[in-house]
């Protein structure tokens, strides 16, 4: 059955500092995602805090705000069948030291804070972030 979805993918500013960009697109293209949207930018702290809402009462919360906005990042739309899965096992673990092989985060990320990328965690959520950089 086709469950084509789309999801909100982030390279961090870690990754993108490092000139990643096109690496990581590589990859999202090989593992047969489409990049149906995307665009560089530098957000305001406030704005990383409104994206970041769920994770306010974390004691990371202050650290990933101003890390999320410590430069420019890139905000992509990607689609593929179930992308939102799809896209959360190619991201590979949130901390990188328990990321599998042929993850990007295993392949790029230096730390637990410094990842390199972010996606959305479901159809809800998905929404919820393609609008928050997307919505004209
Ligand atoms: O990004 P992911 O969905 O895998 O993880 P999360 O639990 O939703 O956390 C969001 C982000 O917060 C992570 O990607 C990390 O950048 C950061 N984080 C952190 O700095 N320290 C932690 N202990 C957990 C998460
Ligand atoms: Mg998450």
């Amino acid at each position: 059955m086709n469950n084509i979805e789309k999801t909100l993918s982030i390279i961090k500013p870690d990754a993108v500092e490092r000139n990643l960009e096109n690496e990581i697109k590589e990859m999202f293209k090989i593992n047969g995602f489409n990049i149906l949207k995307e665009k560089k930018v530098q957000i305001e702290k406030s704005e990383a805090e409104k994206f970041y809402k769920i994770h306010q009462t974390k004691p990371f919360y202050n650290d990933l705000c101003e890390y999320l906005s410590s430069g420019p990042i890139v905000a992509m739309v990607l689609e593929k069948e179930n992308a939102i899965l799809a896209n959360r096992d190619l991201m590979g673990a949130t901390n990188p030291g328990n990321a599998k092989e042929g993850t990007i985060r295993k392949k790029y990320g230096i730390s637990i804070d410094k990842n390199s990328v972010h996606g959305s965690d479901s159809i809800e959520n998905a929404k919820i972030e393609i609008d928050f950089f997307f919505k004209d």
